[in-house]
């Protein structure tokens, strides 16, 4: 077998053999070539070939020349007519490419293959591989071919050809997010090309999407003045649609990006909701979907700029959010940034119940509708000392639902590592291995599920186990350039099994923070008047709003307490409402004081007995604790939002600082938790401890019993 030749037709002609190139110095020589390279395969007839070398000026013994231009083309390819390529047949000459390469043919299959990953919804793949088509055109085809006949039969045909790549690359780069970068191509495309509608089409498309629909509609009427003004004709049917559509900002122009969920069916169940609220957040989100025309999109979900206007209240109102709207605003641009390859992680910091959780819900309802895939964990207080149980529960669900093809794809390379912590319940890996073998494999893991928009959400960080800790901190720098987005929530300062790794997580300068804020007095209301009463008048809704100081999930344990007792939501039942508050939240409040150990218990119970204001000399002297050690305990109880000292500030307590409970609620819950002993004799040590240091303050203490 002699060389493998390598024809360059998109551009000048040109041939290669092993990376070398092998001039064809002889024009004719190079119509020749040309003539037989376009019509790869088939056999071109002596007679075409004479049309093609000298049009209407045929010499004398044309046949005879042809053939002796054959003869020195194949010497100059240092081939003969019996090793090919150029083979002689009884009515002319064939090229048979069998062994060689024609950058045409590679074209050509370039565009066969972004047509299918496009009709597979992978764009991005399309986007890929019509790019490297692109690539293949060094200039103008043919440039050094000197025949115009054989120009004027190929060129229409491969320009055409030309302009459909590119149309389709444009579809493929505005499928997955890239309008803005498109906008400058386009416009010389259309100056270029100013009758070609469908990239008219896509500027303004582009140009919708990039938040200028002015220019948008400008654009059409630019074309409507070119096509009456040159053809006296109308823009086409569909281009009359769209700029409808431009002007009525239609929902069906917004960006969507393949909907993965039938293939990740189950992945997000991997974070049970925490509550019936969740999974109602699910099936409205989907609703909202359809609405919105996603349906009719077959599954794509929506993400543009101009989304976001409407984004923010009615997402809010669908899921049952008060006061979130600046969250979710940040959450949605984050993910646009993520899916447009710019990855990050999001915390979520805030204190126990004020809705980390239900943002996460919100955050995976936005990601989906982008068409993100989500894979979701939760750090859990029980199993933090299961080396890689967070990882876990983000990949293994995906691993084992993918089939042996795409669990190979994942797996590619140096990921296989990690296959091992996946397969087996007792794996190497579990005993803690952190070598950078098995964090690369993990990441390289991450990087191959992030070949599309990905989020992962982590709940609850603080309660990670160590590895997946480790993991985190590996990723964070390696995020820049992936379509991934990492939203963990976490309650600040609540003890981690690793703090150093924990913070190296979530205090990395790329990181961004959110933090929920409790619910003002007006949303407070509103969700008294949601959940229990639509009725519900503005004292009792004020009486919830002071006892739970607008946390959401005290607001919701005392409504529902209310609803359990059948009170009237009225000023009468503000009474009765501090009556079975304490209780309504006492488990919750007790069960997170034991988790703290002791020296917090003691520290709350003497608090509640003292009540708001106390001293913290005080506090420590009923409590039995040694002033160190309650000013320790002072610090964790601010930090995980117990207590507060007074006046509220982020500084940390000092000894002479005084301090309350930062919810009326959570110290009435500590005092009824108090055995009746207890509390009988923390009285009356409090009232001699005051009266020692004040003798007027004993006597006020003994009527100091907590009232929400
Ligand atoms: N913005 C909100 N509007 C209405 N209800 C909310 C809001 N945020 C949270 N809730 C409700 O408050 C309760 C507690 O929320 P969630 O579980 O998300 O809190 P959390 O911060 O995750 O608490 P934890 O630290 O204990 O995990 C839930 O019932 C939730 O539905
Ligand atoms: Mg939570």
């Amino acid at each position: 077998m002699g060389a493998r030749f390598e024809f360059k037709l998109l551009g000048p002609l040109e041939v290669c053999a092993g990376g070398c190139p092998v001039p064809i110095r002889a024009a004719k020589q190079r119509v020749v070539l040309a003539s037989l390279l376009v019509d790869a395969g088939r056999v071109v007839a002596v007679d075409q070939l004479i049309t093609r070398l000298w049009d209407n000026a045929v010499p004398d013994g044309a046949q005879g020349t042809l053939r002796s231009y054959v003869m020195r083309l194949r010497q100059a390819l240092y081939t003969t007519a019996t090793t090919g390529p150029i083979v002689t047949c009884a009515e002319g000459y064939c090229i048979d490419l069998s062994g060689h390469a024609l950058d045409l043919n590679r074209f050509e299959t370039l565009v066969r293959q972004a047509r299918t990953a496009t009709a597979q919804g992978r764009s991005d793949r399309a986007s890929a591989l019509l790019s490297d088509a692109l690539v293949l055109w060094r200039s103008e085809p043919l440039s050094n071919v000197p025949s115009d006949v054989l120009r004027r039969e190929v060129l229409p045909r491969l320009g055409e050809q030309w302009l459909l790549a590119r149309e389709l690359r444009i579809d493929a780069a505005l499928d997955v997010g890239r309008h803005q970068e498109m906008t400058a191509e386009l416009g010389e495309l259309t100056t270029r090309h100013p009758l070609r509608e469908r990239f008219w089409a896509q500027r303004m498309l582009a140009l919708y999407r990039s938040g200028r629909q002015a220019e948008a509609l400008d654009s059409y009427r630019s074309l409507s003045t070119l096509l009456a003004g040159d053809l006296g004709i109308n823009p086409s049917p569909e281009l009359r649609s769209l700029h409808h559509a431009i002007l009525t900002n239609d929902p069906c122009l917004r960006l969507t990006f393949p909907d993965r969920r039938a293939e990740l069916f189950g992945i997000d169940g991997s974070v049970p909701p925490t509550d019936p609220d969740v999974a109602r957040t699910t099936t409205a989100t989907s609703k909202v979907s359809d609405t919105a025309g996603v349906g009719k999109m077959n599954g794509r979900a929506l993400l543009d700029s101009a989304r976001r206007r409407e984004t923010d209240w009615r997402i809010t109102q669908d899921l049952g959010l008060l006061e979130r709207e600046r969250e979710l605003q940040a959450l949605d641009a984050l993910i646009m940034a993520a899916c447009l390859g710019s990855g990050q992680l999001v915390r979520v910091e805030a204190a126990a119940g004020v809705g980390k959780t239900r943002l996460l819900a919100a955050a995976r309802a936005l990601a989906r509708r982008a068409g993100m895939r989500v894979l979701a964990a939760r750090g859990s207080e029980l199993e933090r000392e299961f080396a890689y149980g967070v990882v876990r529960q983000l990949f293994e669900l995906v691993l084992a639902s993918a089939d042996r093809a795409e669990r190979d794809d994942l797996l590619a390379g140096a990921a296989r590592q990690v296959a091992v912590l996946f397969d087996q319940v007792d794996a190497p890996g579990s005993s803690g291995d952190i070598s950078f073998a098995l964090l690369h494999g993990l990441f390289l893991l991450t990087a191959n599920l992030a070949e599309g928009p990905l989020m992962l959400v982590i709940d609850d960080l603080h309660w990670s186990d160590g590895p997946s800790l480790r993991f985190l901190a590996y990723l964070m720098p390696r995020l820049e350039g992936l379509p991934l987005l990492v939203v963990v929530a976490l309650r600040p300062a609540e003890p981690a099994v690793d703090q150093h790794l924990l913070a190296q997580v979530t205090t990395d300068p790329q990181a961004r923070m959110l933090r929920p804020a409790p619910l003002s007095a007006a949303a407070s209301a509103q969700l008294v008047r949601t959940v229990l009463a639509r009725r519900a008048e503005d004292a009792f809704c004020l009486a919830c709003h002071t006892a739970t100081a607008g946390n959401p999930l005290l607001l919701r344990e005392l409504i529902e307490a209310a609803a359990a007792e059948g009170l009237e939501a009225t000023s009468a039942g503000v009474a009765r409402l501090h009556e079975i508050g304490p209780q309504a939240v006492q488990r919750r409040v007790a069960l997170r004081l034991a988790r703290l150990g002791s020296p917090a218990a003691v520290f709350c119970g003497a608090l509640a007995i003292l009540g708001d204001n106390a001293t913290l000399t005080h506090v420590a002297a009923l409590a039995g604790l040694a002033p160190a050690e309650a000013l320790q305990t002072a610090r964790l109880l601010v930090d995980i939002e117990v207590v507060h000292q007074n006046p509220r500030s982020p500084r940390e307590p000092t000894s002479t600082a005084t301090i309350s409970f930062v919810h009326p609620l959570i110290r009435a819950a500590v005092y009824e938790g108090l055995a009746e002993a207890v509390r009988l004799d923390g009285h009356a040590r409090a009232a001699r401890l005051l009266a020692d240091s004040r003798p007027e303050c004993g006597v006020d203490h003994r009527l100091d019993c907590p009232v929400m």
